[in-house]
């Protein structure tokens, strides 16, 4: 049988640099624990654009498709920022996430011990969190119509639609639910459904796949700016928060600074199962391209390689070796092995992005 297959794009500013040390981790698991991956690598965002015009050709998009996984960087840049809308960076991650259908975007924020002191908020109350926040990804405002820039009475108007069917809701409900199941058993709704009727829409669909299929599950339901201050307020109350694209974009970074730092967050975008009855699947740090800090070796490689360990039990039943690499990053940083991002509080000396992945391989080594 051959091996699965793995496209990986690497993309923009930083997003280079933390897919270079999962390469190594790749190559490591190859070499050292017979699991071994068809690599192929690609260009995506700025760097597709400056080498076709274009921030993902249809022959990337074609492989996307074929492959087993995909594995993205990051995209983006000030260098881009003047670029027509349609040739943006992020059209491009936007369109390999809506020509995939990848609607269920997991974004995990898990405290880790060594780190509860690096959050923003007091360590008792991020101390041992573990939430999991379920963001619909192909829908909502980031795609509905009509959208663009129009002139209407001599100025101009800017629109954007937040538009849900209702197969839309109840896909990535059930999506929520089913994760629910294996872990504390509880999801919490956010939407606006008090001023909203994508939000009223959005509650009574979530009501009715609950009543219906997962009434074992604990549902509970909040508007979102109630849900945000609460995330911040008492996060540990939540084990499964489902909600929509914008919702969740807003509400990931924020969870993102309950674990320390947005070089944390590792995210897997899922869809549809495919053949072999993996998920069609990308996956992808939530923070970006971090121009402030790119080419300097300074960037936390670990949200990237936290993304490899979701693609090793998401979509290739590794479980085990899974576990293993959260394990390895765990103890790096309980060693106080940290790169720039973790160093407000305690004052230690940074290591790089290099050093952080070679430290992550010789703690895998020592497994
Ligand atoms: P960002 O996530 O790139 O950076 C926000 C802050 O967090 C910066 O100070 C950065 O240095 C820090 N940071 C982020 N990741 C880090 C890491 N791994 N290690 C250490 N520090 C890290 O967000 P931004 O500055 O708002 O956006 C920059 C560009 O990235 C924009 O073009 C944006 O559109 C793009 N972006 C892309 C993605 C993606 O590709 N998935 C996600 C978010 C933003
Ligand atoms: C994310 C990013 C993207 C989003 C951008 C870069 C398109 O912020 O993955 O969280 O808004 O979804
Ligand atoms: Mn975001």
């Amino acid at each position: 049988m051959s091996n699965p297959s793995l496209l990986i794009l690497p993309g923009d500013g930083i997003g280079q640099e933390v897919m270079a040390e999962v390469r190594k981790i790749i190559d490591w698991f190859g070499e050292n624990r017979d699991l071994k991956f068809d690599v192929s690598e690609d260009l995506v965002g700025g760097a597709a654009y400056d080498a076709h015009g274009t921030p993902l050709t249809d022959a990337t998009m074609a492989k996307a498709q074929e492959v087993d996984a995909v594995l993205l960087g990051a995209v983006g840049g000030p260098k881009y920022d003047d670029l027509d809308f349609a040739v943006k960076p992020e059209r491009g991650l936007l369109r390999l996430r809506k020509e995939m259908d990848l609607f269920s975007n997991l974004r995990p924020a898990q405290c880790f011990d060594a780190l509860a002191d690096f959050s923003s908020l007091k360590k008792d109350l991020v101390a041992g969190l573990d939430i999991m926040i379920v963001r619909e990804l192909t829908s909502g405002s980031y795609f509905g119509e009509p959208r663009g820039i129009f002139t209407e009475d001599n100025q101009r108007v800017g629109i954007n639609t937040q538009r849900y069917t209702e197969s839309e809701i109840d896909r990535v409900a059930r999506s929520a639910f089913e994760l629910a199941r294996r872990r504390n058993n509880k999801v919490c709704s956010m939407e606006k459904a008090n001023v909203m009727e994508s939000g009223i829409l959005w509650r009574d669909v979530v009501t009715e796949v609950h009543q219906a299929d997962y009434a074992d599950v604990e549902l509970s339901h909040m508007y979102a700016d109630a849900g945000a201050m609460q995330l911040v307020r008492a996060p540990k109350q939540f084990d499964v928060i489902l909600t929509d694209n914008l919702f969740g974009d807003l509400l990931s970074d924020t969870a993102a600074m309950l674990t320390g730092s947005l070089g944390m967050l590792p995210s897997a975008s899922l869809g549809a199962p495919m053949e072999n009855g993996r998920p069609k699947a990308m996956y992808e740090p939530v923070h970006g391209s971090a121009p402030d800090i790119m080419g300097q070796d300074k960037a936390n490689p670990s949200a990237c390689i936290l993304s490899f360990a979701m693609a090793l039990r998401y979509s290739f039943d590794e479980g085990d070796a899974a576990t293993l690499l959260e394990t390895a990053v765990e103890q790096v940083l309980a060693k106080g092995i940290r790169t720039g991002d973790l160093m407000q509080a305690d004052g230690g000396t940074p290591v790089g992005c290099k050093a952080m992945g070679d430290a992550i391989i010789a703690e895998l080594a020592a497994s």
